[in-house]
């Protein structure tokens, strides 16, 4: 079976980070169909600055571009900040949708899933994001929603996710996006 290129970002740039944990249990249950890498760079990327903007843009985004170009698709794992998208994952985006309708984001296949201590597991967050990949015409895999509420109960102390029904979604939101990738490639090839 073809291997799908995953490219994973976490928003969050916590060492502890629940997401970063809920990344890691995504990668182990990962379909055979896919390789989930997770992004190393993203506290290095500057704040947008359109003048700093073009093929001489800073390393550190034209790291993110490269890698957002050599995959098949990017899952997006973050946590919700004051009911929306944590700047540096916004910050990151928005130095990755350029040129718009030309960028390297544009059109790319997507997925969300997000942890929070809160009970509502990054649900505005998920829908913010969404609304920020329509901009990109990035089709992202609808369902299931993995929404960790509760996060600081659903690790155990080696960071492994011990949530059963939540594992399955994953397990099955991963699977649609491999699903999703291929449809896309056999409606362009
Ligand atoms: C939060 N947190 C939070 N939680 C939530 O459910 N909705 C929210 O709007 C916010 N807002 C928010 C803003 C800021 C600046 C911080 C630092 C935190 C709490 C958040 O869910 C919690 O800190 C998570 O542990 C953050 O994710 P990581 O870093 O553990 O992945």
């Amino acid at each position: 079976m073809e291997k799908l290129n995953i490219l994973a970002i976490c928003g969050s740039l916590r060492t502890d980070s629940w997401n970063k944990k809920l990344l890691h249990a995504a990668i182990k249950l990962q379909p055979e169909g896919l390789t989930i890498k997770e992004f190393q760079g993203l506290a290095e990327i500057p704040p947008y600055n359109q003048d700093n903007d073009g093929p001489a843009s800073p390393q550190p985004v034209l790291q993110l571009r490269e890698e957002i170009a050599k995959s098949d698709g990017i899952l997006f794992v973050s946590p919700e900040y004051n009911f929306g998208i944590p700047g540096v994952l916004k910050n990151a985006i928005d130095w990755a949708s350029r040129p718009g309708g030309k960028s390297v984001l544009y059109g790319k296949p997507t997925a969300i899933m997000g942890a929070s201590m809160g009970l509502v597991g990054t649900a505005r967050m998920q829908l913010s994001l969404r609304q920020t990949l329509t901009f990109n015409n990035c089709p992202c895999v609808l369902q299931p929603e993995v929404l960790v509420g509760r996060a600081q109960e659903k690790f155990d102390d080696e960071g492994n996710f011990t949530d059963e029904m939540a594992g399955k979604l994953i397990a099955q939101l991963l699977e649609n996006f491999r699903v999703l990738i291929l449809r896309m490639r056999d409606d362009n090839p």
